[in-house]
């Protein structure tokens, strides 16, 4: 390594990230430090390193993005790998390819990684299984997963409150077709935080909780549901606010956009219950006005645009473990 590299220590080991439930306390911990190092690279006047020079990077994009995208290609091309960006609008999936064939075809060009949106769960997961040499990264799997985005998450929190063990986290909204939280549900109980979700009966998951609850000693036990929103913020040290997700909603879960908006939206006279130095998050893309009030979004307490900051350099440790780690010993 040159003096320029990035000062990262040691490999999660692992040779795809598909979730974080394969993921204990110190591969997130690990990650988080090689993350303080890819900060630095990103904060300099200059950001470029020879990281991953001469390693090539595939974004498979099935449905849009914005944040996702543009961070895994800002990523990767900070460590000097060739990225290449495929979507399915301009991909021979158009003209009929399977998942399976495009899988073949993107490791016979030697691609070092591959990084997948795809609006069927468990996309991600299947490709992995048709690889031998890529690794696979899920940038979200239909309602299923969405790792990168919950490590963000983590390592934002961790930034602003300095620790992410014992905190109340309120994530409120559309729970039951997020990826978003079914990801923060496993990283946020392995990093030890309190979780309440809040949000009306038929957008909780309550399919995906009860059969976890069931189970004794399963980490999501202690995992409280609130249908209250008040009441679910009280002392609340984090709010994490989640868009409807109108694409994979099937009709009748709400009365009106207005009525929900009433009853779940983050405005600043709610904002006032947590506590005072509560933090604001949403993944984006946010819907200003509906599950959270715009002076929230954009006020002092927010911390989403250090969210999509924070999603480059969580990237560039993510690709960077992955591409060059030692996988052969731990795989996932
Ligand atoms: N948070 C997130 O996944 O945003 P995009 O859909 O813009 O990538």
């Amino acid at each position: 390594m040159t003096t320029n590299e990035p000062n990262t220590r040691n490999s999660i080991r692992h040779k795809h990230i598909l979730d974080l439930d394969e993921l204990n306390r110190s591969d997130i911990e690990l990650i988080f430090e090689n993350t303080d190092s890819m900060m630095e690279v990103l904060n300099r006047g200059i950001r470029k390193v020879p990281a991953l020079r001469g390693k090539t990077i595939i974004t498979l994009f099935y449905e849009s993005s914005t944040r996702t995208r543009v961070s895994f290609e800002q990523a990767g091309k900070i460590l000097s790998a060739d990225v290449i960006n495929v979507s399915s609008d301009g991909s021979s999936s158009k003209k009929g390819e399977s998942l399976y064939n495009t899988a073949l075809t993107l490791q016979a060009m030697k691609a070092d990684a591959v990084v997948i949106r795809h609006q069927h769960s468990g996309a991600g997961y299947f490709l992995a299984q048709q690889m031998d040499s890529t690794s696979i990264i899920n940038a979200g799997d239909g309602m299923h997963a969405h790792p990168t985005q919950s490590l963000l998450d983590l390592y934002t929190i961790k930034k602003h409150l300095g620790t992410i063990s014992s905190k109340k986290v309120v994530i409120v909204g559309d729970l039951l077709y997020s990826r978003v939280a079914r990801s923060n549900l496993w990283g946020l109980t392995t990093m030890g935080a309190n979780i309440v979700l809040c949000g009306p009966k038929t957008l909780l998951p309550q399919d995906f909780l009860d059969s976890r609850l069931r189970e004794t000693n399963h980490p999501f036990r202690d995992i409280q549901i609130e249908e209250n929103i008040d009441t679910a913020l009280e002392g609340a040290d984090v709010v994490m606010t989640l868009r409807l997700q109108s694409e994979r909603q099937k009709a009748g879960h709400l009365p009106s956009l207005r009525e929900y908006s009433r009853r779940f939206g983050v405005t600043s006279e709610r904002l006032k219950i947590a506590k005072p130095n509560a933090i604001i998050m949403h993944p984006g893309p946010m819907n200003e006005g509906i599950e959270i009030e715009s002076d929230v979004a954009h006020g002092p307490q927010s911390v989403i645009e250090s969210q999509v900051t924070t999603g480059v350099a969580i990237r560039m440790a993510v690709l960077y473990d992955l591409i060059t780690g030692n996988h052969s010993e731990k795989e996932s």
